[in-house]
């Protein structure tokens, strides 16, 4: 079954074809990404507004070249899959509707892909992971811990309590005075750090839950103590060194709790669900971090479990992974109606018990 994916549901305009049908490393017929980061960097962040405009302005040749890239055209496509949230609700309208338009056209089944499943279904994409996987599900606006038992269906066991992690990537790379997205920009200025285990003991940042007994995260008060550090440091422009340290220390302790809330994850899953290899996927464009996939590679490898991380490619937004949920749910029966409602807030497991402060990120 061959489907045509679009993602817009924050700041990058994507839209892939793939094959299902087809073994690992051959399903991605194309996947193109357009990112607006130059249209946000000024603002230090997105600005909703911006991005549905700028979606406007790609989507359609997006689609044709996905299209040629594929060397297809509408009639070859069984399915038209396009994220209906949760999201900045602007942007996912136009995919949404982009999406409708066509399935509606070419009279073609259209699913409603839910953004955080495409992260949570990558793993399947990209290596055939099988039912049931513990997941980390880390980027820009969730940070969760949730069992994949199949297709639509998802127990969340964690959550952040107030930031996401790469929300507090974002907004103490911001503080340290580095553009917008933060996490790419720390993790290159932590690569220039001299002396790591001076960097450690010159800024030592506080590992929010760590070693509590919930699965839980809280990534406020380490971006609380950046900005304190940084205030610390001489007035002026901030020198280079200082900033390469203060990242290093960062981005360490933020994979100091995320495997932390893991490794707990890990030995409850392995009590919960007795599987014989069980495996630890993580996702999202987080997931793209070298140090926190070393971290969490090593941790696993101490707690004799599998993990997998997706190309760093497939990490961050794309149309591959909206494609791919789309087949998945496809391939199950499932598609929906054309007047299915975009959804700003969809979480993966509806039946979760809301956290005190975690509100519209749950
Ligand atoms: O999954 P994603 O592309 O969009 C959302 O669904 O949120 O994730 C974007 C987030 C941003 O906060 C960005 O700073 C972070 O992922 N990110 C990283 C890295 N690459 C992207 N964080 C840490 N290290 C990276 N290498
Ligand atoms: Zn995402």
């Amino acid at each position: 079954m061959i489907i045509l994916g679009i993602e817009t549901s924050c700041d990058e305009t994507a839209v892939a074809i793939i094959d299902g049908d087809k073994p690992v490393g051959a399903r991605i017929l194309s996947s193109l990404v357009l990112s607006q980061l130059e249209e946000h960097r000024a603002f230090g962040g997105v600005v909703p507004e911006v991005a549905a405009r700028a979606h406007i302005d790609h989507i359609h040749p997006l689609i044709t070249g996905a299209l040629q890239d594929a060397n297809l055209t509408f009639d070859d496509l069984d399915g038209i899959a396009a994220t209906c949230g949760p999201g900045l609700i602007g942007g996912v309208m136009i995919g949404m509707m982009a999406g409708k338009a066509i399935a509606a056209a070419k009279n073609l089944p259209f699913i409603a892909v839910n953004h955080l499943e495409g992260h949570a279904l990558t793993p399947r994409l990209t290596d055939d992971t099988a039912f049931p996987y513990l997941l980390l599900l880390v980027s820009g606006g969730h940070t969760q811990i949730l069992i994949a038992e199949g297709v639509g269906s998802y127990k969340r066991w964690g959550t952040t309590l107030d930031d996401a992690a790469g929300e507090c990537f974002d907004k103490s790379a911001k503080l340290m005075g580095l553009p917008y997205p933060g996490g790419p920009e720390i993790q290159k200025i932590a690569a220039q750090c001299k002396d790591p285990a001076a960097a450690l003991k010159r800024f030592p940042l506080p590992t929010p839950m760590k070693g509590r007994k919930e699965l839980d995260f809280s990534f406020s008060g380490l971006k609380t103590a950046v900005r304190q550090s940084v205030e610390k440091l001489p007035a002026g422009d901030l020198n280079r060194n200082d900033i390469a340290d203060l990242s290093h220390a960062f981005q360490h302790t933020v994979a100091e709790i995320i495997a932390d809330r893991c490794a707990r994850s890990i030995e409850r899953f392995k009590s919960e669900y007795k599987i014989n290899t069980p495996t630890l996927v993580v996702s999202g464009g987080v997931a793209a971090n070298i140090a926190i996939r070393e971290k969490l590679k090593q941790m696993c490898e101490t707690h004799s479990i599998k993990t997998y991380a997706p190309p760093v490619s497939l990490c961050g937004d794309n149309a591959a992974m909206i494609a791919w949920a789309g087949y998945e749910h496809l391939k199950t029966g499932k598609s929906d109606p054309l007047d299915f409602k975009a959804r700003p807030r969809w979480p993966l497991d509806p039946s979760a018990a809301p956290r005190h402060g975690a509100g519209v990120k749950a």
